[in-house]
This record gives structure tokens, sequence and C-alpha cells, in this order.
């Protein structure tokens, strides 16, 4: 009997439902809108997640007749604040990973914890959510005193399935109220922001049973009722899984919008200044180091829609590999919505420097893909600064499709890149993997393990030299202009 996966993402809800086997036997996804009512902020309504779960489970299930659901397994967007009021109403639309709006109250949370980096594991940052319930305090009064609940955007959804407010290690690790060490809730920190644990719900692992679908929903969904919901896992964690990264080193570097390089760790392995971001792993008794950058192929996407609109992206990426290493003098810095690792710099801002008569749209394109590099290998750097040896990590994302891409990945990271059969099936099959062991049983070594690879990229000893110079020159450039984009 098969599992079903969700995957609450930022622009729809993708559910999968998945074989013992860990076949994908359908897919279907269901879109909803963002909000940006000022700038920088960002938010969803709750009931169009809801809305989106219950179509994307009835199109998947739609076109297996017959198949009868065993357990669900929920990956989704993580950091978000959803906030309910007493009667488990939802008070206010949902705040987003992607909201910029509570700088101050980072600044504010380190001033009120002052070890909060050794406390959590991780520096206070916009996308986080303890800010968000600090801005709401000081900004929306009358709706924070309603404030009884604080879920995170896929925790909603288990809580509306089951009627169960839980929280899971994974996702509960990026609102920065945890204890991440002892993997539990900081005391800390909740009484920093003025809350207790009742707020928050149980803390479960990813495997670990949450709660039964009840009758209502059972049957709105056509499934069985009772059916188990395990705890899933925030959408990297559920993703990293989905790619069989899920034993101590093992590696992935995602490049879609953001750029993600995560690491599964052992044990606790916090970088001392908080730049990256250790959270634990879905996976009982594990960890994890994560570099985020806000604008990876999200740069090579504004570009190609911003100076060459209706240009293929493989015909810019054949002019950008006719340019030499380093784009002849040229750098673009890959900053356009701030950045997460390692600036921690909410307002950092893109740039391209070095131009020249010289430079043609081929230098421009291989700029981008190099600042996109340079971006990820400064978290990679990172994570191996913090204990972890990387040789090998495995690619999913977009980018995966071009050789010129991965190449340039390999020689700037040193790393050897791999691309995997079924890597990119994303959190949804993260979600599922983690039912198939925690609601059916399976052997978690077996669920977990990384597909075969299909393409191998690997450091070219000639190119790694030759990118050694470009990379001094790119970590002195922002802070160079870092005034100026303070400034603006
Ligand atoms: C991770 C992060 C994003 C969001 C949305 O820290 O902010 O991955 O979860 O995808």
């Amino acid at each position: 009997m098969p599992v079903l996966g969700i995957d609450l993402g930022t622009s729809g809800c993708k559910t999968v439902l998945v074989d013992r086997d860990g076949s994908i036997l359908a897919s279907a996804t269901a879109e909803y809108p963002l909000s940006t009512p000022k700038p920088l902020w960002s938010e969803q309504n709750p009931e169009d997640w809801w809305l989106g779960l219950v179509t994307s489970v009835k199109a998947v299930l739609a076109k297996v007749p017959g198949a009868i659901v065993e357990g669900i397994g929920i990956g989704g967007q993580m950091h978000g604040a959803t906030l309910l009021d007493e009667n488990d109403e939802v008070l206010r639309p949902a705040i987003l990973w992607n909201d910029g709006r509570c700088e101050a109250e980072c600044a504010l949370l380190h001033k009120k914890v002052p070890g909060l980096i050794k406390e959590t594991g991780n520096r206070a940052l916009v996308g986080f959510t303890a800010p968000k319930l600090l801005w709401v305090q000081k900004h929306e009064p009358k709706i924070w005193k309603k404030v009884r609940t604080v879920l995170l955007p896929k925790d909603y959804l288990r809580f509306r399935q089951t009627g169960e407010k839980v929280a899971e290690m994974s996702d509960g690790a990026g609102m920065l109220l945890m204890d991440v060490a002892n993997r539990r809730w900081s005391k800390k920190v909740l009484k920093a922001v003025g809350i207790d644990e009742s707020y928050l719900g149980r803390l479960i692992e990813g495997t670990e049973i949450s709660g039964t679908v009840t009758g209502d929903v059972a049957q709105e969904l056509g499934i069985p009722t009772g059916t188990p919901v395990v705890g899933g896992a925030g959408d990297q964690a559920a993703g990293a899984i989905g790619a069989g990264c899920a034993t101590p080193g093992a590696t992935t570097i995602s490049i879609g919008t953001s750029g993600v390089v995560f690491t599964t760790t052992k044990g606790y392995a916090p970088e001392k200044d908080g730049r990256l971001h250790t959270f634990c792993h879905a996976i009982p008794g594990t960890w994890h180091q994560m570099g985020v950058m806000l604008s990876a192929a999200g740069s090579l996407q504004w570009y190609r829609d911003t100076l060459c609109p209706g240009v293929e992206f493989s015909d810019l990426l054949a002019e950008a590999a006719k340019a030499p290493i380093g784009s002849e003098g040229l750098t673009f810095l890959p900053y356009l919505t701030g950045e997460r690792t390692p600036l921690c710099d909410a307002q950092a801002r893109g740039a391209f420097i070095g131009l020249t008569r010289l430079h043609t749209r081929g230098h421009l394109t291989r700029a981008v893909i190099e600042g996109i590099c340079f971006g990820l290998a400064d978290s990679l750097a990172l994570i191996r600064s913090a204990g972890t040896t990387v040789k090998e990590a495995t690619a999913t994302g977009g980018a995966t499709r071009s050789d010129l891409w991965m190449q340039i990945l390999a020689d700037i990271g040193n790393v050897k890149i791999v691309l995997r059969t079924g890597a990119d099936a994303g959190p949804a099959l993260g979600g599922a993997r983690l039912a198939l062991v925690g609601a059916c049983g399976l052997p978690a070594k077996k669920v977990f393990a990384p597909g075969p690879v299909e393409k191998t990229f690997a450091p070219n000893a000639k190119a790694v030299k030759a990118y050694a110079p470009v990379a001094a020159r790119f970590k002195t450039l922002y802070p160079a202009i870092q005034g100026y984009c303070h400034g603006l």
C-alpha cells in the first residue's frame, strides 16, 4: 500500500503518491497566491494552503484509482509564523520565510538573549520565526494579545488533518526557539519572546507518528480514517532526504531560485559565528548544517528576463562557455535579495563590477554563473571550517541541466559534483520516505539510500588553481560596497 508525500511550497502544494518500493506512482500540484502588501512583506493565507493540499491530494488519488493510503509525510516551507487564537482560528495572514520586515527585531533578540548563537546554534535572521513574533508584538499588539498557538506552515496542515498541535525537529530548529543541541524548546528564548511551550506544541522526530487523520478530513480526501501522519520535515531536510542525503557527511547542493548547500552531521556542529544554519535533521539522532543563498538561479533568471528577454538559457550558456575563467575581470555579486550565508545581511545588494568595453554578453552570463558558484562555495567553505569533510556533493535543481554550470561549480567549490537518478523529486518525496519508515515500518537504511549516479563532474586541477585569485577578488568586493548598500 502506498503513502502520500506532501510539499507545502511557496507557490503551490505538491503531492506525490509513493509505493512501498519508493517509486512515484502519481504527482499533482495546486498553486496559490503570495501577497506582498508592503515592501519587504511576504504573506499567505493558511486557508489557501489547505485548499492546495485537498486539491492536490484528490488529484493524485484520482490518477491511481483504488490506491489505499497507508501513511502521510509532510514537508514544507520553513520559518513561517501561523498565529491561532484560543478557538484555533487564524488571526492574520501567515508571515513567510522570505519576509524581510523584522530586521530591528533580530537585533532586539540578540540583545534580549546574549548567548543566542550558543543557545540555538544560529544567528537571528529576518527569515526566521522568533523575530517575526517580536514584530507582531510591537506592531500588532491587539492581535498578539489573542495569540495562543504558533505553528509552522506544514504543522498547520498537520493540525487541520489530525487536530494535533505538533512541531517537528528539523523545521522547529528554524524557528530560533529551540535548544538545537538538545532537541528541545529553549526556555531562555521562549522567555525572551514572551511565550511558553504550550503555544508551540509537542516536539517530535520526522519519522515519529504525530497523529491520525480525523474522520471528516479522511472522507474529504478519500483516504482511510486513522491514517497515520508522521512528523515530516522542513522542505530543505525533506528535499535532502528525497535526494538521498541522510548519512553523516552526505551533501547536496540545490540550485533553484535560492541555493542551498546541505550537509548531514552526526553531532551538533554549529559554525562559531552562526553564519551557517545549524538545525536538527529529520532523521533521529542527526543534525545538519546548511548555507542558504537567497538568489542563486534566481540571479540568472533576473539577468535573462531583464537584460536578454526572450533569449533561451541554453543560448546564453553557450555564449558563456566561450568566455574564459574569471570572465576577464568581470565579477557579479549575486545579492539581489539580500543574503543569508555567509553575509547574514538583509541589506546586501547585487552588482556587476569590473565592466569594460571588451566584455560581451557571454562574459556577463559567465560572470553571473561564477558569482552564484562563488556564493555556494562560501557556504561549502563554512561547512568545511565547521568540521565536516565534503569531497562530493549531489546537485539538484534546474542548474543541473547545464554541464558548463556543474563544471564551474566543481572547479570553484573544489568538490566532485554528482547527479543522481531521482534526486530532483524534492521535499514531497522526502516526506513520503519519512512516512514509509515511520508509518509503514520499512528500514531507514534502504528507504533513505541515494539513487544511482548518472553523471560526475570532477574538479579540474588547472581550473581550481586558476579560480583561486578570482575567488580572492570576489571576497573583497562586497565588503567594499557594503556601506553603499546600507545607505541606499
Ligand atoms: C530554508 C528556507 C527555504 C524555505 C522555503 O531556510 O528559508 O528553504 O523553507 O523554501
